[in-house]
């Protein structure tokens, strides 16, 4: 049944003045080729592409699928993609997977993230209060919302003040697609070591923070120092660019809907929900969540056979209007915005969730309540990230 489908290239180039839509190819692939073959590597893999939210969520959902992406054919973005150590538990399997997800879970449950709630607020205040004292036009990104996540990721972990701005300087450099590789190896390695001594330091002394739990399971031999300081790195690594991309498009879609802000202050409820709708549309995972099939898996009228690889469109799969209404339109109210799947589905769902969604909760609201004047600086253009695999502005030039 493979071999009858057509072969597919895929563009992530979305629509000349429609930068908040995903490329207009996802609907005709859902309408006419929902499972298909999509060409990689030059034409050297053809893994299976899903496009439909019902499918991405029974492919995701499946336990005949992986995410080890050291498994040969496995469809990473890049074909030379080297093995990742097991603390960057997103592209391990279980057990090692479990074990990692496991030591983490009680860290973004609700008690836990409240408890970052303060500091997230008063570092977003800082941070709009640092961009206001220049006197603007600013670059919104680099002033608020690039360092807000990595400076709440360093509270999250217990990264000591004084040395924040080591660990925030090293973070932008690490996921700056413009710095030279070198840059970002260095930028790696100094995390890394810095890193492994903070995990050091808290076994000897532990405190009330991820760290020093982390720290407790190295004694406990569940895993290593170098295992505990990787999982540290790869929650910068998922929570920082992530969430900062959230913060720019969501403020940038806010900006062309001028009619909806209301529903930001309508309630608590109406909030959360304006939140879920905006991770729908705006679905910044844009090259798609990566499996390999380990047994034979169907999906729709496709065989997906054991060996294959599949990439999942999630901003397509959030745009399917087999789900939700008039799914291209931003409707802040919508009823069922929470089935999205911007965070995945499945074993792998985004652990952070809870802690993006409260950082999202406090800084849309509050930009606007403080700025209600927001605007992009006329005559200048916002630029993209089209091809990192967290899509946002890695410019935003505004005015206020
Ligand atoms: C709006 C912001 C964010 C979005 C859209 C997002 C999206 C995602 C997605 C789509 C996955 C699934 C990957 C897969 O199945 O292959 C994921 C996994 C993950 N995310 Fe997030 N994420 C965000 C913020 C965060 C934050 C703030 C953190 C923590 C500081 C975080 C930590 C993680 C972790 C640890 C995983 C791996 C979970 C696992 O494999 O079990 N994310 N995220």
């Amino acid at each position: 049944m493979s071999d009858t489908h057509t072969t597919h290239v895929l563009s992530l180039s979305r629509a000349e003045g429609a930068p908040l839509d995903p490329p207009p190819q996802y609907a005709r692939l859902r309408a006419e080729a929902p499972i298909s073959r999509i060409s990689v590597w030059g034409g050297r893999a053809t893994p299976w592409l899903v496009t439909r939210w019902e499918d991405a969520r029974t492919v995701l959902a499946s336990p005949g699928v992986s995410s080890q992406s050291s498994r040969p054919g496995f469809p990473t973005a890049r074909e030379e993609a080297a093995a990742l150590p097991p603390g960057y538990f997103f592209g391990q399997d279980d057990p090692v997977h479990d074990t990692f997800r496991r030591a983490l879970t009680r860290e973004f449950m609700v008690r836990r993230i409240e408890a970052l709630r303060e500091p997230t607020t008063r570092i977003f205040a800082e941070l709009l209060d640092g961009m206001l004292a220049g006197g603007g036009p600013a670059d919104f990104v680099e002033a608020v919302a690039l360092p807000l996540p990595s400076l709440v990721i360093c509270e999250l972990l217990g990264v000591p003040y004084a040395e924040h701005e080591f660990f925030q300087s090293h973070s932008k450099v690490l996921i700056d697609t413009a710095a030279a590789a070198e840059e970002r190896i260095a930028a790696h390695e100094a995390l890394g070591a810095y890193l492994r001594q903070l995990v050091e330091d808290r076994r000897r002394q532990p405190a009330d923070d991820l760290v020093s739990r982390l720290g407790a399971h190295v004694e406990a031999g569940t895993f290593s120092v170098r295992d505990a300081a990787d999982v540290g790195a790869f929650l910068l690594f998922a929570g920082h660019e992530t969430t900062a991309n959230m913060i720019g498009l969501g403020v940038l879609a806010l900006l062309a809907h001028p009619d909806q802000l209301p529903r930001l202050y309508a309630g608590k409820a109406e909030l959360a929900n304006a939140v879920e709708e905006l991770l729908r549309y705006l679905t910044i995972a844009h090259t798609g969540l990566t499996r390999m099939a380990l047994e034979d898996i169907t999906v729709g009228d496709v065989t997906i056979r054991a060996g294959e690889g599949v990439i999942i469109l999630l901003n397509s799969a959030n745009r399917d209007a087999d789900v939700f209404d008039d799914a291209d339109t931003l409707d802040l109210a919508r009823a069922n915005a929470r089935q999205h799947v911007a965070f995945g589905y499945g074993i792998h769902q985004c652990l952070g969730q809870p802690l993006a969604r409260m950082e999202l909760q406090i800084v849309l609201p509050e930009v606007f309540r403080r700025l209600p004047n927001l605007r992009i600086e006329p005559g200048r253009d916002v630029a993209f990230k089209q091809t990192s695999a967290a899509y946002g502005p890695s410019f935003m030039p505004v005015t206020w």
